[in-house]
């Protein structure tokens, strides 16, 4: 019998600009890298994100933009409908998150990080603020904390 195979990160991530696009593809990329036997790995809008998939995933990757100084309302009503199905099930998920931000980012981060709280969820990486001016650099930024959290899923080490 094979231990840890289809282990699978679940990335949930807001795309409203080719930028954030970008940022979402390359956190898929690396999750499904040939090296690791995560090749289960979604990639899924906020939208279309259910309570199922997360019950199912071994670890989530969420990816937002800063609006209102506040996480993207497709990431909240995400939030709004799987919160009560997952509350008793998800305690201690492994999670990261990155924020993509024209200015702060940290209005974002603390209203994911308030939820997730709720949650009983687990960060396993520090929350990536990519803020200000578009830089190609943040495409390798979230590709690297992808890699990351997807090696550890992969390595059962969440
Ligand atoms: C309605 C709206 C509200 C926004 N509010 C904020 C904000 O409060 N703080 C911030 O840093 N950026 C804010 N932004 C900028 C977005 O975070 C930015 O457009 C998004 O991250 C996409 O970045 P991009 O230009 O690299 O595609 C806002 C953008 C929109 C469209």
């Amino acid at each position: 019998m094979t231990l840890a195979t289809h282990r699978k990160l679940l990335i949930v991530a807001h795309q409203p600009s080719p930028n954030t696009e970008l940022l979402a593809r390359a956190a898929l990329a690396a999750a499904k890298d040939p090296a690791l036997d995560s090749g289960c790995s979604r990639l899924l809008l906020p939208g279309q994100a259910s309570a199922a998939d997360v019950l199912s995933c071994d670890a989530l990757l969420l990816g937002t933009t800063e609006n209102f100084g506040y996480m993207a309302g497709a990431l909240k009503d995400f939030f709004e409908r799987i919160y009560y199905p997952c509350l008793e099930h998800t305690q201690g998920k492994p999670y990261a998150l990155w924020v993509r931000a024209g200015q702060d980012g940290l209005g974002a981060q603390a209203s994911v990080e308030r939820i997730i709280t709720g949650l009983g969820w687990r960060a396993v990486q520090p929350a990536l603020i990519l803020r200000g001016q578009w830089q190609d650099e943040y495409i390798d930024q979230v590709r690297e904390l992808s890699l990351t959290v997807a090696a550890g899923v992969d390595a059962g080490i969440y």
